[in-house]
């Protein structure tokens, strides 16, 4: 019987630990995690996003700020309103929604960012850490993937982890991740020759493409388990990964569904780097 990896389940139980964790902080020290989650414009799918992650926050008894800016905010006023965040003690993180407008220089604001208060591990001197081996805050999708795989004892070291995609979000950080675990990794992405060649070999096989149902039954090994980050919305609404789910699953050992696989673990993970930075930053 295949294992159908349920990230709606684990993410449930790693929040609830989460506010356990967050009850204890304040009882004993008086202390609260406080995320400011800033967007900028009407993206729909970003303001989808960040009414999440306020909702969450709020469920957890963290201490929240929003900061919904126009879409015509000057840099300057956006990194004035970070370097008053980088400073404000009662702020142990801070995420900034993306895409943002044309006219902001995505890279320069993510840098002035504090790397301590960097929740989504986007800063150099995080992506630095990782890259060393020694990271303290890690990027929350890759972060949500290594922390379904161990939840369900599922074996990374020595396994031969394929991952299809080259994100600064997901496939780099998540190839440097596995590497930590002791996987042998292989990144494939869009200009990859033969790519079923690569996917059939795969212990473990992450998708992080944005093609819907992409990946069919005949790309994937026999006993493997499957990871799809994609999100796709078909014409007709329906929300499908990359992998061809009602196929492939009976070939496989666990496979993550899309929706309720991936997805509702990276702002657990968010919420999870949130306590992390504030337990650092508080003591
Ligand atoms: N936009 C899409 N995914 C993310 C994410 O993980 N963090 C931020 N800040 N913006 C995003």
């Amino acid at each position: 019987m295949t294992i159908i990896i349920d990230g709606k389940e684990i993410s449930k139980k790693i929040l609830a630990e989460i506010k356990a964790e967050t009850k204890l902080l304040y009882d004993k020290y008086e202390v609260k995690p406080g995320l400011a989650v800033i967007i900028v414009g009407e993206d729909p799918a970003s303001k989808i996003y960040v009414k999440k992650k306020r909702q969450t926050c709020e469920s957890l008894g963290f201490y929240s700020e929003s900061y919904d800016l126009d879409e015509n905010i000057s840099e300057k006023e956006l990194l004035n309103l970070i370097s008053d965040l980088n400073n404000e003690p009662s702020i142990h993180g801070i995420l900034v929604q993306l895409p943002l407008p044309k006219h902001l220089n995505e890279k320069k604001i993510l840098e002035f960012i504090d790397y301590e208060k960097d929740v989504d591990a986007f800063h150099p001197i995080n992506q630095a850490n990782l890259f060393s081996g020694e990271p303290s805050i890690l990027p929350c999708t890759p972060f949500g993937i290594i922390e379904l795989l161990k939840r369900y004892e599922i074996k990374i070291e020595g396994k031969h982890a394929v991952i299809i995609g080259r994100s600064n979000i997901v496939g780099k950080p998540l190839s440097l991740m596995l590497l930590k675990e002791n996987a042998t990794v292989t990144i494939c992405h869009s200009k990859t020759n033969n790519l079923s060649y690569f996917t059939k070999q795969a212990d473990i096989l992450i998708s992080a493409v944005g093609k819907p149902e992409f990946i069919k039954a005949d790309m994937v090994k026999e006993n493997s388990v499957i990871i799809d980050v994609g999100i796709n919305r078909l014409d007709t609404g329906k929300l499908v990964g990359d992998i061809d789910f009602e196929n492939v699953k009976d070939k496989t050992y666990a496979i993550t569904p899309v929706p309720g696989g991936v997805g509702p673990m990276t702002i657990s993970m968010l919420m999870k780097n949130t306590l992390i930075t504030c337990k650092k930053l508080s003591f």
